[in-house]
């Protein structure tokens, strides 16, 4: 069977539906979550009151928004069959696996029931997922079992807690909780996608979230953080990272961390992302990683007229957070089941069943053969 040619496959182009959730490239428009640009997201809200703008429709008023983090915080707590599934994970799995597996057996553990229960199991799966990723993590890494009976009500700081076992200072846990508002949301990327084909058959909302995990994997989408560090790292000195990525393109490899579907000529969110590396990377005295980043950048844009994704610059600002590489895909994550959860809501709300035509492009009818005759 012949693929079709790929600049004509996978969707690109085609209008798949409607949103009211966000809009990615809009001509004038930009990124926006809920009509708010991302710029202004990323610089006076919160990860929460973002997740809380997703799933209401709405910013939340100061009490709306204590409140929010106090449900947060409570609903943190790891249920003690779940700690013992994670623990019976091996240490090799990818940690993807292991936050798709988690937050499925949550779905065990705590089904959905009503589609009127959305968003409780939503601000549940959110305050979770670090709990699920971390017990998991620090228990094969460290031999510990982490105390998870309740987090901070703000995501970025738990996670960072959980991992070092000690508070984050104010500028890191800003770091992370920008990282998170700019994750949070992406209108009909591939995961977003599979959560809303999966929800169009009326699934339940562990499913649809469970789908999108696994959509999110691949370096093609939320993995490409991971790839991209993989790559950063590789070089001791600018000069052979741009001499490292010519070679690489001459032998026609993809740059894990450029290049987008949508966007054309930059992504917006790259600049926030890349001045918090700037930043993070002078605080911790790096004379290497970033200008290394810089230097592939360069070459990019140079030869191919590709510009850096939100993926590129969140490689080495995690890494100067301490978040070792295998956790990076993890987080997106974390900060995507925002929207998820808000596109599931949306697509039950409107929906029909998605179920797109093929062009078949197979063998003619033919005649059954004898088995003698195969
Ligand atoms: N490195 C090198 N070349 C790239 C590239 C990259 N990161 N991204 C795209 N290209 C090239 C392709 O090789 C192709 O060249 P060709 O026309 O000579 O064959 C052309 O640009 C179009 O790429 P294509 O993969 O068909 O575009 P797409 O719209 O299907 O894919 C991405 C978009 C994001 C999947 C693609 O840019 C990519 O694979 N990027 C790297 C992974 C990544 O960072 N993903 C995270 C996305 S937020």
């Amino acid at each position: 069977m012949t693929k079709p040619p790929a600049k004509t496959g996978g969707l690109a182009g085609v209008t798949a539906g409607e949103t009211a959730i966000s809009t990615v490239g809009k001509e004038g428009v930009g990124l926006t979550y809920r009509g708010y640009a991302i710029e202004d997201l990323a610089a006076h809200a919160t990860f929460e009151e973002v997740l809380y703008l997703l799933l209401e429709g709405r910013l939340p008023t100061r009490t709306e928004r204590e409140d929010y983090e106090r449900r947060l915080a409570a609903a943190a707590a790891l249920p003690a069959s779940l700690a013992l599934v994670l623990e019976k994970i091996p240490a090799s799995t990818h940690p993807m696996d292991v936050l798709r597996t988690g937050l499925s057996m949550l779905g065990c553990l705590e089904p959905e029931g009503e589609f009127s229960r959305l968003n409780t199991s939503a601000l549940r799966a959110v305050a979770l997922a670090p709990a699920i990723l971390l017990y998991w993590f620090r228990h094969h890494r460290d031999g510990r079992r982490l105390e998870t009976n309740a987090g901070a009500g703000r995501v970025a700081r738990h996670f960072l807690t959980l991992l070092h076992d000690r508070p984050p200072t104010a500028e890191h846990e800003r770091a992370l909780d920008v990282s998170l508002i700019l994750y949070a949301e992406h209108e009909f990327n591939a995961s977003t996608f599979a959560a809303r084909v999966c929800a169009g058959t009326l699934s339940d909302y562990h499913s649809c979230i469970t789908a999108a995990v696994g959509t999110l994997r691949g370096p093609l989408h939320g993995g490409a953080n991971e790839a991209a560090m993989e790559l950063i790292e590789r070089f001791a000195s600018p000069e052979e990272a741009t001499r490292g990525v010519h070679e690489a393109l001459a032998r026609k490899e993809k740059i894990m961390g450029f290049g987008h579907r949508v966007y054309r000529d930059h992504d917006p969110r790259h600049a926030v992302i890349k001045e918090w590396s700037r930043r993070l990377a002078a605080q911790a005295g790096d004379r290497r990683l970033f200008p290394v980043s810089e230097a592939i950048e360069s070459v990019m844009w140079d030869e191919k007229r590709l510009f850096p994704n939100l993926d590129f610059y969140s490689a080495t600002a995690y890494h100067f957070l301490g978040i070792p590489t295998l956790l990076f895909t993890p987080i997106f994550v974390c900060a995507r089941l925002s929207g998820w959860s808000a596109h599931v809501a949306e697509q039950r709300a409107n929906n029909r069943l998605i179920r797109p035509d093929a062009a078949y492009v197979g063998p003619d009818p033919r005649p059954y053969p004898k088995e003698g005759a195969r």
